[in-house]
């Protein structure tokens, strides 16, 4: 349970990011939803306009949540896009603009939100099975999403001595509206996807919430710098 716990979720106007939001509330958290699209508010949820490639508004994200609810204990970052294509002809704009969302932001939001933990905290990035497996016209993405993994692993041993654990969710396809629009664009056959993972299904946000949730709380004290797919067994999967 996440009684009274502070947990800034980005992303979290949609798909995973308001699914975790939901989760946390229902244990009952307290959620600052850092966005670029607006939350309604309540008197448990704060919505701070953010784009997490500014460092500047990731700060102003954290410390919204000492301003408004008096203590930071948790990050979930949730915000990312998915834009696939082809390396060859990929517009150097479209590489830096996915590894500035999908890696930079992760960091620059890690670092706001672990210098205003007091003595313990725990932090879950989103990655994705494409931080392990090659997809082809992902290539911004999934090296984004490896570069994460990694530093999963270097802020877990660097803030272990803060009392921070830092943790990965890898999910493979989940059913939000971002596969809905990369289903739509031709990007991603849902029968295809379905045959290639061996639960035979799409991960749902709760699947993905289930993890997080876990990982964020005390069951998960002894755990550190691990990513944990959420992905139906497709990592697993290596026959045809
Ligand atoms: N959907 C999947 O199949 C899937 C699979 C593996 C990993 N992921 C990862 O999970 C995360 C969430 O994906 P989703 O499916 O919920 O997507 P989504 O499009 O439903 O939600 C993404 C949210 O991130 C926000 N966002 C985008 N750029 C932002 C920025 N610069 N600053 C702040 N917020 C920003 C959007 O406004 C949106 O609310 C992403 O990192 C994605 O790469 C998704």
């Amino acid at each position: 349970m996440m009684q009274d716990q502070v947990i800034v979720v980005s992303g979290g106007a949609s798909g995973i990011g308001a699914e975790v939001t939901a989760r946390l509330l229902a244990e009952g958290a307290r959620v600052v939803v850092a966005d670029l699209t607006a939350v309604s508010p309540t008197d448990r949820v704060l919505g701070v306009p953010c784009d997490i490639t500014q460092p500047t508004q990731c700060d102003a994200a954290a410390e919204a949540a000492i301003t408004h609810f008096g203590r930071l204990d948790g990050l979930v970052n949730c915000a990312g896009i998915s834009k696939p294509h082809d390396s060859l002809t990929l517009p150097p704009a479209d590489w830096a603009r996915m590894v500035d969302i999908q890696l930079n932001g992760a960091f620059y939001l890690a670092q706001a939100c672990a210098k205003r933990m007091q003595d313990a905290g725990a932090i879950v990035f989103i990655t994705s099975t494409n931080a392990e497996a090659a997809f082809p016209r992902r290539a911004a993405y999934c090296c984004a999403k490896a570069g994460v993994a990694m530093l999963t692993k270097v802020l877990a041993i660097e803030w272990a001595e803060r009392g921070i654990r830092v943790n990965a969710v890898g999910p493979a396809y989940v059913a939000t509206e971002m596969t809905q629009r990369n289903i739509a664009a031709g990007n991603v056959n849902e029968a295809q996807i379905k045959a290639r993972i061996p639960l035979g299904r799409l991960a749902k946000p709760a699947d993905v919430a289930d993890a997080v949730s876990f990982l964020l709380g005390p069951q998960a004290s002894f755990i550190t710098g691990h990513s944990l797919y959420v992905d139906g067994g497709w990592l697993a999967y290596g026959y045809f």
